[in-house]
């Protein structure tokens, strides 16, 4: 095989396979100074910031530069921005705040921050609550749904230890406690189940209305609709905190029940409090 004038000018590696030379031309210089120049930058990086991981982190930066620090600045700028309408908030009567105002939008918007973070894990994301937890979006309220009803029950909560002024009622455990006979208890959950208006037995909950005036009354009421001054739920309607079948209305008469939600005025600013407490109400169960 022959090779031209300039070919046989470069030199070759010395590599040949199957008659093919492997030149050894010189790397472009373009190409060179790019590779040293992102190699100077790649050191000049590493000492400038935080880089090399060693044991107890990694290597601070002659910048002193931090994702953190940044983070916390940007924080502090957004709340130095609010904090004028937060103050506000904080002591402002909230049956003035009504919507159209700035202060409202304002309110709901952080409540529904608030909601998210804090109350969704037992409410449910869209407030609708589970067995256990009521649904924050009708309007049948335990504890009273005018706003500064749901405003008392968020700051103080229900039968915590924390905060002395929580709300707190304590249904009797007629059944495990023996406060009844089971005949007894058969006959009222009749009668609550006639309450609600459900296939009950009409014979037992006549004998039912009786256990259930002198039993139970004192707390929901002879009609059954209910106390909000001590959180004793309306039995006649569909709405149950711990359902309504037969099963539930006995094992709630039987062992009672003893649902705890924390003091949140304890764990959160005033203006976060009034602004949860606006979107709780404005979600459409708010009297
Ligand atoms: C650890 C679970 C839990 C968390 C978290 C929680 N709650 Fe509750 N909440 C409850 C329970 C349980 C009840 C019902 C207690 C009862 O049986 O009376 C309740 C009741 C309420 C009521 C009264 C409802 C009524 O019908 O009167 C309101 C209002 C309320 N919660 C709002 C909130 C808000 C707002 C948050 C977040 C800031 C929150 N809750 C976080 C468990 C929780
Ligand atoms: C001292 C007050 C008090 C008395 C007396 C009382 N209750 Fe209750 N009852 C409550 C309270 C408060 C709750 C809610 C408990 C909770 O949320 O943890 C409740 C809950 C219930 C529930 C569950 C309702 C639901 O929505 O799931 C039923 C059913 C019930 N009571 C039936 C009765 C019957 C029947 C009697 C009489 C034999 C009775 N209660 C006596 C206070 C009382």
């Amino acid at each position: 095989m022959t090779r031209n004038d300039k070919e046989s000018q470069v030199e070759t590696t010395g590599h040949s396979w199957d008659g093919i030379e492997e030149y050894n031309n010189p790397l472009p210089r373009w190409w060179l100074w790019t590779f040293y120049a992102t190699i100077i930058w790649g050191i000049g990086y590493t000492i400038a910031y935080p880089a090399w991981p060693g044991i107890k982190g990694a290597t601070q930066g002659l910048l002193g530069y931090s994702t953190r620090e940044e983070v916390a600045k940007d924080i502090q700028t957004f709340s130095d921005a609010n904090a004028k309408i937060e103050t506000q908030l904080a002591s402002a009567d909230l049956t003035t705040v009504t919507p159209g105002t700035p202060l409202y939008d304002f309110a709901r918007n952080a409540g529904a921050a608030v909601f998210r973070t804090n109350c969704s894990q037992c409410h449910g994301s869209g407030a609708a609550g589970a067995v256990g937890y009521p649904n924050l979006l009708d309007d049948d309220w335990l504890w009273g749904g005018a706003l500064e009803d749901i405003r008392y029950t968020i700051a103080h909560g229900i039968r915590n230890e924390d905060d002395f002024d929580a709300h707190y009622s304590e249904m009797p455990r007629f059944g495990a406690d023996e406060l009844l006979e089971p005949q007894q208890i058969e006959e009222v959950v009749q009668h609550v189940l006639a309450l609600s208006g459900q296939d009950h037995d009409a014979s037992l909950a006549s004998a039912g209305a009786v256990v259930f005036e002198e039993n139970c009354a004192v707390c929901h009421m002879e009609d059954g609709a209910g106390d909000p001054s001590q959180g004793a739920p309306n039995l006649t309607d569909a709405i149950w905190l711990y359902g309504g079948s037969q099963e539930a209305i006995t094992d709630s008469v039987v062992n009672a029940r003893f649902g705890v939600m924390p003091a949140w005025g304890l764990r959160l600013d005033d203006a976060d409090v009034n602004a949860v407490a606006l979107y709780v109400h404005q979600l459409g169960g708010g009297e």
